[in-house]
């Protein structure tokens, strides 16, 4: 059993991880369109890892017993100024998940809700990895310039990056051995 404001907020917070997959999808389309495929690859596998945050809450509100309430999902930006623009935009939407997680843990402490707030821990660890990604792909993007064939590299190097995490969440989120 969870309290009221805490049950909402886990709810505002899915909406959050499901907004932010979309806009992995848009950045996605944007970068395929640009024919970088190691790039639409990169944030088709961000918008995966995003659907799994949703989902891991999704799970953790119905464990303890509370029903999950989904919104709209707000369009996101469509089009992007460059590649190194999709990556500022990551970072700075990231940073605003992160003050979102702050905020919820700060309310399961004064709530004393001990549960959740081992069950946040993860996303407060994830959280400083995605800012750190985010800040390494700013800084190569940054070092690149206008160099196409730096550029071209680097998306080589994108495309390898495989889905971590389930995608499958018919059976729940924690199936991964
Ligand atoms: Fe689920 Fe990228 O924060």
């Amino acid at each position: 059993m969870l309290k009221k404001e805490i049950t909402e907020a886990l709810n505002e917070q899915i909406n959050k991880e499901i907004f932010s997959a979309y806009l992995y999808m848009s950045m996605s389309a944007y970068t395929s369109d640009l024919v970088l495929k190691g790039f639409a690859s990169w944030f088709m596998v961000q918008y995966h890892e995003e659907m799994y945050h949703a989902m891991k809450m999704y799970e953790y509100i119905q464990s303890q017993g509370e029903s999950v309430v989904l919104k709209a999902i707000e369009a996101p930006a469509t089009t992007f100024d460059s590649p190194l623009d999709t990556f500022e935009k990551t970072l700075e939407h990231e940073q605003f998940v992160t003050q979102s997680i702050h905020d919820l843990m700060d309310l399961a402490i004064e709530h004393k809700d001990h549960a959740t707030k081992i069950f946040l821990e993860w996303y407060v660890s994830e959280q400083v990895e995605e800012e750190d990604t985010a800040g390494d792909m700013i800084a190569q993007l940054k070092m690149i310039g206008q160099d196409a064939h730096a550029l071209l590299m680097m998306d080589r190097e994108l495309a390898v990056r495989a889905v971590g995490i389930p995608v499958d969440f018919s059976k729940g989120v924690e199936q991964e051995g």
